[in-house]
């Protein structure tokens, strides 16, 4: 089983391309079902989780061609509208194309998720949502069955502004008959980009970046080209890592989708420069804590909270880090706590007593950012730190020990 080996306390600097967002990416992928024909994406990141979602496409009847970072999905033969349970348990964003394959086949079967490392995650917004738009929706032996001969559209509002429900919305929505109108709908830039990129296919989306998101269903879409956008989440933990190491550029960046980072990272002393798409980020000898509280889009991200709490161990104070997106997602906490931090966890608040320094010792990763969370204290821990099941880091992070090194971290990996 991969390891990361991590000889921590070495300084950063200087500048990082970013990749493509996965996040983004995921949505675009299943969106590319939605019609015959091919689709052309470019600056794909290359990750476990794209990997995973070609697979899917795969088996529902999809060519795919992946070159570097650029992905042809030919979608005119796709014929098996079923997403198996052996790829839906590996990644939750898998059920995303339970949209587009009921919006042009009538029916699908899409494997329920189970929970995962930080609670149970349910989809019942997904689920009711569809039901809205005329989907007849069962459950049969763990796999959702979905059935419409023509979906209708509908007024949908969620209870909470989800990012997946929404997406899944707005695929099945966007060739329904007549128009659907979902409130309180997410406005994360990678739902933006779903929606530009569904109206480049020929879909009629507006109220786009906004919580009101109306689409006037048509009969056609066709298949459009679309370069995806920089990982906000992977610009945020370089930077973060900076603010607590050195000094750190990431290039091609969007400093909009990073507003409130940028303020905390501010807050803790830190220096920020922007130029264009480029954003800088220069240490203070004094990292003064700062609390954060995670919200959606333009809040801090959830997917973001991890790293802060990494940055927050050494910093000269107590702090306080709530997450309200996602209520029991600390399980980066015990193991930060192994490399000499302290952090208490209540409920969904994590309090944070900043130490001195951290010290290397071999923890363990469980997901994607609590991974990421990790590397970030290793890099400022003495010593070595070796992280064990590393595969979760490579879901969503492209070659990201290459990035680190390049800045000066010692990074190695294990096989
Ligand atoms: N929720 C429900 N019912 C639903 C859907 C969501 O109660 O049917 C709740 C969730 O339990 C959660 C909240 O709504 O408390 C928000 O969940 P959301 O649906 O927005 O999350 P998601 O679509 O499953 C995406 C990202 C996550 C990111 C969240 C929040 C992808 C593939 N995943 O998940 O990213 O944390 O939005 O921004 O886009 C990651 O990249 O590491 C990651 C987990």
């Amino acid at each position: 089983m991969d390891k990361i080996i991590i000889h921590g306390g070495k300084p950063l600097k200087g500048e990082v391309t970013l990749s493509g967002a996965k996040n983004a990416v995921l949505p675009i992928m299943a969106a590319s079902l939605l019609v015959g024909g091919t689709t052309h994406i470019s600056r794909v990141p290359d990750l476990r989780d794209t990997r995973t979602m070609i697979k899917l496409l795969e088996l529902v009847g999809a060519k795919t061609h992946l070159k570097g970072n650029d992905l042809w999905i030919d979608s005119e033969h796709v014929d098996t509208p079923v997403a198996p349970y052996d790829l839906v348990k590996t990644m939750r964003a898998s059920f995303y194309v339970l949209g587009p394959l009921l919006a042009r086949f009538g029916e699908t079967k899409v494997s329920l998720p189970g929970g995962c490392a930080w609670g149970p995650r349910p989809v019942d917004y997904h689920l009711r949502g569809l039901e809205l738009l005329g989907a007849k929706v069962t459950l049969e032996k763990g796999y959702i069955h979905a059935k419409a001969k023509r979906l209708k559209g509908n007024h949908i509002r969620f209870d909470f502004p989800s990012v997946g429900a929404t997406g899944n919305i707005l695929m099945a929505a966007v060739t329904a008959h007549g128009t659907t109108v979902i409130e309180n709908a997410a406005c994360e830039p990678e739902i933006v980009q779903l929606c530009q990129f569904l109206n480049l296919m020929g879909g009629k989306i507006t109220g786009i970046g906004t919580h009101k998101i109306s689409v006037e269903g048509v009969k056609e879409l066709s298949p459009s080209d679309v370069s995806v956008i920089p990982d906000r989440i992977e610009a945020g933990t370089f930077l973060i890592a900076g603010a607590a190491l050195g000094e750190v550029t990431v290039l091609g960046g969007e400093p909009g989708h990073l507003k409130v980072l940028l303020e905390k990272l501010e807050q803790t002393g830190a220096k920020i420069k922007i130029s264009g798409k480029k954003i800088s980020v220069r240490k203070s000898d004094v990292i003064l804590p700062v609390d954060v509280t995670t919200a959606v889009f333009p809040g801090y991200p959830t997917d973001l909270q991890a790293q802060w709490i990494a940055l927050m161990t050494i910093a000269k104070g107590d702090s306080v880090v709530t997450d309200t997106v996602y209520h029991d997602r600390f399980s980066h906490v015990p193991e930060l706590n192994r490399l000499g931090a302290e952090i208490q966890v209540s409920d969904n608040v994590a309090c944070i007593k900043g130490r001195k320094h951290l010290v290397g010792a071999p923890v363990m990763s469980t997901d994607i950012r609590a991974s990421a969370s990790l590397i970030v204290g290793g890099l400022m821990a003495q010593g070595k730190t070796e992280i064990s099941r590393v595969y979760h880091i490579d879901r969503g992070y492209e070659k990201i020990e290459e990035k680190f090194n390049s800045l000066g971290a010692d990074i190695t990996r294990l096989n």
